[in-house]
């Protein structure tokens, strides 16, 4: 598995696991033990998928060194406060089974409780301030947000000690976010990219089908090559064993510049949701 690397130097596989809707329990435990089998090396999930118990266990049973697999979590929306992230972060270690995660994000960055005066912003202050010293304990590699739009990032970088790592939002064909990525890279902040598959409503679009048969390939793989294409950091999710294995072989082909174009462009795949007006 290649990597990128992270403004603070530590190594981030290319393609991540996602276990978003995958229960606890066997479910997701033989689904990320499926994938570790088959070559991945990066796992993500988030208190609020409930799920970091199993995902801990099959990470513990994989036979794989803790050093070579890159763990993410997220601290959640109702602990959005110096104490309750502080808090959470331990409580997600323990249920993980480890002692270190590799990233650890903020999931949203405008929950509904903390939107009056806009008591978002101190709400994210205080728990990056938890994320910074977990950061410096060594309890966790490295440290993003999620969902962040650039007036959330501004805000954050106001008061920041460490700058965000990683920015986790919501890209696919059809939804490049320009503006916010070139922000991003601006900050030498990682892109990772959510539903890159668009929770898996890109199967039904006839224009990425047409250019799968072209390239040889599947939609997955045409979807997850151009997030690969844009510097993107792909998080498929998948409980099918051959989907899982299959998701992985976008090593191998290259899209035009011309068919990226394309896919930026696309219609009717998936559309990010304003952070300020809904809710995860
Ligand atoms: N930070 C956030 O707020 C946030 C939000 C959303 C997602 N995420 C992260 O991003 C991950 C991925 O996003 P997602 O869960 O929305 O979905 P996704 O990866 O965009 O799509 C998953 C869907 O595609 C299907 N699929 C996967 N590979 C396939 C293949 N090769 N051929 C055919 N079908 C395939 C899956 O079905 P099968 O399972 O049956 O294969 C599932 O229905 C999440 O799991 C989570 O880790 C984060």
């Amino acid at each position: 598995m290649e990597n990128y690397r992270l403004s603070n130097g530590v190594n981030i596989p290319k393609v991540g696991f996602g276990t978003w809707q995958i229960p606890d329990g066997e479910e997701v435990y033989n689904s990320v033990k499926h994938a570790l089998e088959v070559g991945y090396r990066h796992v993500d999930t988030a208190q609020i998928y409930r799920n970091e118990v199993g995902v801990g266990r099959a990470i513990a049973d994989s036979g794989l060194a803790r050093e070579d697999i890159f763990l993410t979590t997220k601290v959640w929306n109702d602990k959005h406060d110096y104490e309750l992230a502080k808090a959470s972060i331990d409580e997600s270690l323990e249920k993980l089974g480890v002692d270190y995660v590799d990233l650890l994000l903020i999931h949203w960055p405008n929950p509904v409780a903390l939107r009056e005066n806009d008591a978002w912003k101190t709400g994210n202050a205080g728990a990056w301030k938890a994320m910074e010293e977990a950061y410096k304990a060594g309890k966790v590699r490295a440290i993003g947000v999620s969902n962040f739009m650039i007036h959330h990032l501004e805000a954050l970088l106001e008061s920041a000690e460490i700058k965000p790592h990683v920015n986790q939002v919501l890209l696919a064909p059809g939804c490049p976010q320009e503006e916010l990525t070139a922000f991003c890279r601006q900050h030498d902040i990682l892109l990772e990219a959510y539903s890159p598959l668009g929770t898996g409503s890109i199967f039904n679009n006839e224009l990425v089908k047409d250019m799968a048969g072209k390239y040889g390939k599947s939609i997955a793989q045409v979807a997850l090559r151009w997030s690969l294409q844009k510097g993107f950091l792909p998080l498929p999710k998948s409980v099918t064993p051959k989907n899982i294995e299959a998701n992985l072989e976008i090593f191998d082909f290259e899209l035009s510049a011309e068919d990226v174009a394309k896919l930026d462009k696309v219609e009717g795949v998936s559309q990010q949701k304003d952070p300020d007006q809904t809710n995860f």
